[in-house]
């Protein structure tokens, strides 16, 4: 039996009694526990094969719905793909489990206009994703020319109000790593957004300060962005601390403090045009540690706990639940999950790795204690 408290908990504003937010519960011989409603991952890699099998649980056992990135190899560039994948997905579940994979259209050059009303027919693919192409994994086939060649997909898209989630980098290697997502901004999206102002518009992982500030520009419902657990917490500090590290190694790249500052205030300042995507992206351990490691970081086993410490060290606990659970499902015009889960403020062990058939994969944060539990309420 789970008690309601209104018991003040260190450093979080929630605590001053506010009308909004993750209820706190206590059980018996845990500290402090929060009440969410069923968070969504609204952006996610879960791959193929093996390594979907070895990883999709982690996924559904905290989250009730999933944007399923679609650069596969081959990518998924169809409807029937996106049918296909999606039951490669449900096989691969755990029993009983209800989570639902929302599928989505990797954009070519060569997509018809009729792929996206098919997509929309199909009650299964709720959006089409933009990787230019060269900028990230498997991005190989994605656009040269949006503004030429996929204006009439982007016509039928704000037609079919199908919504746009965007890899917001620009790729030409003599710019600078670290500024590709501006420039992206300045180049492509803010024109793209003035071309059509009713396209539906995701920014996938924000990196920059210019980011939060584009998108905080736009109209909140036309233009949203995802907010990943790593681009919160750490910068690019991480990638060379005491050595290379791998691990903390995702696109866009990390990037410097001040960025990681912006992006925590904005999700922590309540915006609803933020919500959670981890972009969880694992990798077998053999191709991120070599000679050229792949980009990614899977988050998906650590994510919840990792928001509940960026929202905790904010004191803005009571923010936490329209980021993980509100504001996503709320831009996407989907109902809010109805079941809910527990955090309780309980430490654990991220295993150092985990393995399958084909290898191993290292999680985000592997070997450290963390202090926020997710487990499902029934
Ligand atoms: C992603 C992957 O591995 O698929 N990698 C990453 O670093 N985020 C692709 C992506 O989202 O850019
Ligand atoms: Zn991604």
């Amino acid at each position: 039996m789970i008690k309601t408290l209104n018991l003040p908990c260190k450093g979080s504003k929630f605590f001053l009694g506010k009308a909004e937010g993750p209820r706190p519960i206590k059980t018996k011989g845990v500290k402090m526990d929060l009440s969410l409603t069923r968070p969504d991952d609204w952006h996610l890699h879960l791959r193929d094969g093996d390594l979907l099998g070895a990883v999709v649980s982690h996924s559904a056992h905290h989250f009730g719905r999933a944007i399923i990135m679609p650069n596969l190899k081959p990518p998924v560039m169809t409807t029937a793909a996106a049918v296909a994948y999606r039951e490669s997905i449900l096989k691969a579940l755990p029993e009983n489990s209800d989570f639902t994979p929302l599928m989505t259209l990797y954009l070519t050059d060569h997509m018809s206009p009729n792929e996206i009303k098919l997509a929309r027919r199909s009650g299964v693919v709720f959006a089409v994703k933009l990787y230019p192409a060269g900028a990230t994994t498997n991005s190989q086939d994605g656009v040269t020319d949006l503004f030429g060649k996929c204006l009439p997909v982007l016509e039928e898209m704000v037609e079919q109000n199908m919504p746009l989630l965007v890899h917001g980098e620009v790729t030409d290697p003599e710019v600078d790593i670290f500024d590709r997502e501006k420039l992206f901004i300045d180049t492509i999206l803010r024109p793209l957004v003035q071309k059509l102002p009713r396209l539906k518009v995701v920014m996938e992982h924000v990196t920059t300060l210019d980011a939060v500030r584009f998108v905080e520009s736009c109209i909140e419902g036309s233009v949203a962005a995802t907010v990943t657990p790593q681009h919160l917490l750490l910068n690019r500090n991480s990638l060379f601390q005491g050595g290379l590290q791998p691990h903390n190694y995702c696109l866009p790249v990390l990037k410097r403090e001040i960025h990681r500052q912006a992006i925590v205030s904005a999700v922590t300042r309540g915006s609803k045009q933020f919500f959670l995507g981890t972009d969880s992206a694992p990798h077998e351990r053999r191709w991120k540690e070599c000679p050229c490691g792949c980009a990614g970081i899977y988050s998906s086993p650590v994510a919840l706990s990792l928001y509940a410490m960026v929202f905790e060290q904010a004191g803005a606990l009571d923010k936490l639940e329209a980021f993980t659970s509100f504001n996503g499902p709320d831009f996407y015009g989907l109902p809010r999950n109805t079941s809910k889960i527990r955090l309780s403020k309980a430490q654990w062990r991220v295993p150092e790795s985990y393995a399958f058939e084909s290898g191993e994969i290292v999680p985000m944060f592997a070997g450290q204690t963390l202090e926020w539990r997710p487990s499902t309420m029934d």
